[in-house]
């Protein structure tokens, strides 16, 4: 934290070797590490400025997965950070608390790189989410889970001959092979991200206890809604808070949802809880206090055609081509129509609440703030989305499928906010 009560980050993007399987050594990427890299955490109203080192001998980028800011901090794949460079983005922290993420984004090469381990999470918190439980590593836990695919050797193979790219056949959770984790707590908030390339999971507990869902991807939810699954495609989070007793076990695994996109079956985390635990208060009947998104009566309505090609709107990104302009802090209705295959949609430097599904609204632990959604296949899903005030007729952003192959490949396009 310098003088002026700026917080200051160094984030260094480099190559290493992680021992993920017992004995056996993988070339891997990471951020101020070997692989993955630290928890950003922030409040509301802090002014944060970033140094991002590029020690790997590519370019890369680091793109802020969840945030409003200014389109040319935004680190997406016109922000590219040379072989040896540095990138100083700055801005102030404006949007309630969320489990962001970041990521590098270079067109054609974000699968390769987050795969690789280039990813880390960014916390925001305020008045609101202070009240869930907060003791970060304690009952605050953050897990980021990943399927990879491992060579005889025990290298990273990204062998990618499925429509989806690579598909993992073991998991990782915070760059951890077989984790477990001991908690101490009688409540414990876990912070899910799927950072995987192109699977989903629908994550539930092996007792099928029920646990209470907090937040979406960009915030809270007004109300914690009480489940036993919850699903995530690729890039989305969500927040869980979970009652453990005294000497419990437990297992986080990822059930098959038949979701139409690639998820399986896996054992995801062992938790088993400490013969003594700290009690926690009740958790908030009202988490939220900001209100859900509502798109005016009159709003401009944009439609997004997805079909088995990697386009949208039958165009294929391209790094010249202005697709959209949208009125800086103004809220849109998108619509997104998913006429084959299985995808999902992020909107840079935007939040959205789902209208419906098929005119349909949608589940009750999906109503909250998010900024990727899953579009199941011949989907047509409704979205209110609420833009960024930070115009700039210089730097577009994106929107895109988040399966990282189908991202690569072109199902990407830009946006001005004017
Ligand atoms: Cu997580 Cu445009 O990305
Ligand atoms: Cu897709």
């Amino acid at each position: 934290i310098a003088s002026d009560g700026t917080k200051h980050f160094t984030l260094t993007i480099q190559t290493g070797t992680t021992e993920f399987l017992p004995g056996k050594m993988t070339d891997t990427w990471g951020i101020n590490g070997s692989y993955l890299g630290p928890t950003v955490k922030v409040s509301r109203g802090d002014h944060v400025t970033m140094d991002v080192v590029n020690k790997l001998d590519e370019p890369s980028t680091l793109h802020w997965h969840g945030m409003k800011l200014p389109a040319a901090m935004d680190g997406g794949p016109h922000q590219m950070i040379e072989a040896g460079g540095t990138w100083s983005p700055n801005w102030t922290i404006d949007q309630p608390a969320a489990t962001t993420w970041y990521h590098p984004h270079i067109h054609g090469k974000t699968a390769q790189h987050i795969y690789r381990g280039l990813a880390g999470m960014f916390l925001i918190d305020d008045e609101d989410s202070k009240k869930l439980p907060s003791d970060y590593g304690v009952n605050d836990i953050p897990l980021i889970v990943q399927d990879k695919l491992f060579t005889s050797d025990g290298q990273l193979s990204e062998k990618d001959d499925t429509t989806f790219g690579t598909l993992g056949n073991e998991i990782l959770v915070n760059g951890t092979y077989d984790p477990y984790v001991k908690v101490t707590a009688s409540q414990v908030r876990f912070r899910l991200l799927n950072a995987s390339n192109a699977r989903a999971y629908d994550f539930g507990f092996t007792d099928d206890r029920s646990f209470k869902v907090v937040a979406n991807d960009a915030g809270l939810l007004e109300k914690p809604v009480t489940l036993d699954r919850v699903m995530l495609s690729p890039g989305e989070r969500a927040e869980i808070v979970v009652t453990f007793k005294p000497g419990e076990e437990t297992i986080l695994h990822s059930y098959s949802s038949g979701s139409g996109i690639e998820n399986g079956e896996f054992d995801l985390l062992k938790v088993v809880a400490a013969s003594k635990l700290t009690e926690s208060a009740p958790i908030a009947k009202q988490l939220s206090s900001i209100p859900p998104i509502k798109a005016p009566k009159d709003a401009k309505v944009r439609q997004f055609k997805l079909t088995m090609k990697s386009e949208i709107n039958d165009k294929k990104m391209d790094m010249n081509r202005i697709d959209e302009v949208v009125p800086a802090g103004t809220k849109e209705i998108w619509e997104i129509n998913n006429f084959g295959s299985s995808h999902n949609f992020h909107i840079h430097d935007a939040a959205f609440r789902v209208l419906d599904v098929n005119g349909k609204k949608p589940p009750e632990y999906e109503r909250g703030r998010k900024d990727t959604v899953f579009i199941p296949n011949g989907a047509t899903v409704r979205l209110a989305v609420e833009f960024g005030n930070y115009p700039d007729q210089n730097h577009p952003l994106m929107y895109h499928c988040h399966l990282l192959r189908h991202e690569d490949d072109g199902m990407m396009g830009q946006f001005l906010l004017v």
